[in-house]
């Protein structure tokens, strides 16, 4: 693990022309310089690098960042990989700490499962091309589907004999352990998983063997077609898209990806040159899937047969698409025709001509489909119009959702506004809901630990029901977030080709952290944002020496009671996550925990806690500016935690006090006086707490036993 003040001198002296200048060539133009984007197709240079900033941005496809970013990016390696090639670039001399014990056997642990698929990889290629059984029954099997051996040997392609036990055998005689071959899913009580079957490896984008599919040969009605690996520490199939590796820098290079469902589909397209091809392995896409897809392009082409089950999954897909912004567009393939079968009747040319000539736009795709089942009737016509709402309430950029409403209206033959109507009745709280229930999910999947018993909540007990003089009303204006970011610009209206004159205009230096403006504006967002790196950056530093508590547990035990009220569902699991560790480990997660955190989107925001700056709502800042500790919160923990939670506790109760209040009158005014006794009691209840929370009146803090 890289000190974080080594992390902060190589990030401090990495010049951007320089490292840019390693992979580009520059030419310079004023005070930027300019060359062809590595990240896109261009004959013309729209790529940026400001030396004055430090930074890049190709005005052509959008990407931009600093020195460590474009590394990450353009190499596809990792945040420490990034840094260590910094370190070497400048002659810096990394200081790193050493494993924890614990770490380091999580560490090799995981190392060594790797080791042993690639043993697996191996021996079941060996299998295919060197033994009599494999080349008879295997190899024979791929050249009869026109495999070269070249894109069988990209792929990983191998054959597991018809055997019970060939394969663990041979691996418990080469030192591997039975309880590895176990756990990875290769052997079952000394047995052999995969056998008589062909093999395809399953990779993670640097090419390591994660997992194995195996397809039967036979026609056996019992036996399935496919077996799978099992779930393991090294294979989550959610976040997971099979061809990845092989596919990743052609889909950045053509910026789109063709979305199959079969292995072999994806194999046989890029034996014939189309190489932008994954397959989402007969499921329905994962959200986790979609944002793999998105770190190399946000463009994707559908590719599913032309029969009513293909277009069924295709029509699956596409919302999860639509939640992450993605620009969907689809290929039907004749009825009966799969990618790979189709590709072969036709020969290569024919089918990308194909593939060039029917691509159309999902939206518009789905409404002449969905016209085409209604009828032209009115309540056809409806039920149309709601299901394409749907959708369109997805669609987070308004620009595009205006260009379809027109379009889609023209071809239902309504007016825009019915269709309008539909979409505002859709968007709001039920997308949110959507959102939040795919990412909870996603995240409960992911974690192995027990869940904590529920945890306790403030001491509330005693309120008085009586009346409440009624609370001054706060409304709920929202927290506008950060200023439109530098990031966050659009390229729309840019020509590629020409940087206005006044490139990188204005005073603000660019955040490092990825466009985030749209996510913070919601709510409390932005102060959940702010909770989420206090607990990363501070956590594990003590609050109070007296009574010998962390920062994390002055966090945790002030913000259980409103946890449901986070607006991001994800700052919402750090904190569940950060409060397991605790009760698990008897002492807070540090910064190492989040840095080497098994989900993307954390250790992200670790990385952003430990080198960004701190930054609050700029709305936040002129409200309560004044409470705030006047010392950086660098040279003040606890000051800051404090008039942090102080503020945070206030705004989460208020909007409570507000919910509840409306919920108060709209009862009173119903004249439904008996249910309103709970109302009451818990608007005093809220307002006792939130007077607590109030300045000098907070309580003394002792942690409870609990954490
Ligand atoms: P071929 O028939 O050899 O062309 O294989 P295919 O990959 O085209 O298979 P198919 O179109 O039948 O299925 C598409 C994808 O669904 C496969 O690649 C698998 O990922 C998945 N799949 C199909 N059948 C099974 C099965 O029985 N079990 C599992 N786990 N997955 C399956
Ligand atoms: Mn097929």
């Amino acid at each position: 693990m890289i000190l974080e003040e080594s992390v902060r001198e190589v990030i401090d002296t990495a010049r951007i022309e320089d490292v840019v200048g390693d992979f580009v060539s520059l030419k310079r133009r004023g005070q930027n310089l300019t060359g062809l984007c590595p990240f896109h197709n261009e004959n013309t240079p729209s790529f940026n690098v400001n030396p004055a900033r430090n930074i890049y941005k190709c005005f052509g496809c959008g990407v931009g960042g600093d020195p460590v970013k474009f590394l990450i990016e353009l190499e596809q390696i990792s945040f420490p990989d990034a840094i260590k090639w910094l370190a070497r670039r400048y002659n810096i001399k990394l200081k790193e700490k050493e494993l924890t014990d614990e770490q380091q056997v999580v560490f090799k642990e995981k190392e060594s499962l790797y080791l042993v698929n690639e043993f697996a990889r191996q021996w079941y290629e060996q299998q295919l091309y060197e033994t009599d059984e494999g080349k008879s029954v295997g190899l024979s099997y791929f050249k009869g589907r026109g495999f070269r051996e070249e894109v069988m040997r990209k792929f990983g392609l191998g054959y597991a004999p018809n055997s019970r036990d060939a394969f663990t055998r041979k691996a418990l005689a080469t030192g591997y352990k039975k309880d590895q071959l176990q756990k990875l899913g290769l052997s079952r009580n000394g047995r052999d998983f995969f056998y008589d079957r062909v093999m395809f490896t399953i990779h993670n984008l640097t090419g390591k063997p994660i997992a194995f599919a195996g397809r039967i040969l036979k026609k056996d009605a019992k036996a399935p077609k496919y077996v799978n690996s099992p779930e393991t520490e090294i294979y989550h199939k959610s976040n997971v898209l099979y061809g990845m590796f092989q596919a990743k820098q052609s889909i950045r290079k053509l910026d789109n990806v063709y979305l199959v469902e079969g292995y072999t589909d994806v194999i046989s397209l890029a034996q014939h040159g189309v190489e932008n091809v994954v397959a989402s392995s007969g499921t329905s896409l994962t959200p986790g899937q979609v944002s793999l897809i998105k770190r190399f392009t946000d463009n994707v082409t559908l590719l599913y047969d032309g029969d009513k089950a293909g277009i069924k999954a295709a029509l699956r897909g596409v919302d999860i698409l639509l939640d992450q912004d993605m620009t969907v567009r689809c290929v039907r393939l004749p009825e009966g025709e799969d990618p790979d079968s189709y590709l072969q009747s036709v020969g290569t040319t024919a089918f990308v001509d194909y593939l060039t000539k029917q691509r159309q736009d999902f939206m518009i795709f789905k409404a002449k489909l969905l016209l085409d089942e209604s009828g032209n009737d009115l309540g056809g016509k409806t039920a149309v119009i709601q299901n394409l709402a749907e959708s369109l309430a997805r669609i987070n950029q308004p620009l595009k959702r205006a260009e379809y409403i027109k379009q889609l209206a023209e071809l239902i033959g309504v007016q825009e506004n019915l269709l309008v109507g539909q979409i505002n009745k859709a968007v709001g709280s039920r997308q949110k809901q959507l959102q939040q229930d795919a990412q909870r999910n996603e995240w409960k999947a992911r974690r192995e630990r027990p869940q904590p018993p529920p945890a306790p909540g403030p001491d509330s007990g005693g309120a008085d029901p009586g009346p409440q003089a009624p609370p001054a009303t706060h409304g709920d204006e929202g927290w506008p977030g950060a200023e439109p970011g530098w990031y966050g610009d659009e390229q729309a209206g840019m020509d590629p080709g020409a940087p206005p004159p006044d490139f990188f205009p204005g005073a603000p230096p660019p955040p490092v952290e990825e466009p985030l403006e749209e996510e913070l504006a919601i709510g409390h967002t932005y102060q959940e944002r702010y909770l989420a790196i206090l607990l990363m950056r501070d956590g594990a530093k003590l609050y109070d020496e007296a009574t010998n508590s962390t920062i994390a547990q002055f966090l945790l035990v002030n913000v259980q009671d409103v946890l449901d009220d986070f607006d991001s569902p994800f700052y919402r699991l750090v904190v569940e996550d950060a409060r397991n560790y605790f009760q698990e480990k008897g002492k807070p997660a540090d910064l190492d925990y989040y840095l080497a955190h098994a989900d993307q989107k954390v250790r992200k925001l670790a990385v952003d806690s430990s080198i960004s700056r701190y930054t609050m709502s700029p709305n936040w800042v002129s409200k309560y500016g004044k409470y705030l500790s006047q010392k950086l919160p660098e040279e003040n923990q606890r000051a800051a935690a404090d008039s942090f939670i102080r503020i945070f506790r206030q705004e989460k109760l208020q909007r409570k006090i507000d919910q509840n209040m409306r919920k108060i009158r709209e009862l009173q005014s119903a004249g439904q006086h008996e249910e309103l006794i709970p109302y009451l009691k818990l608007q005093s209840e809220l307002i006792k707490l939130k007077n607590q929370t109030l300045g000098e009146n907070m309580q003394k803090f002792t942690p409870p036993k609990y954490y």
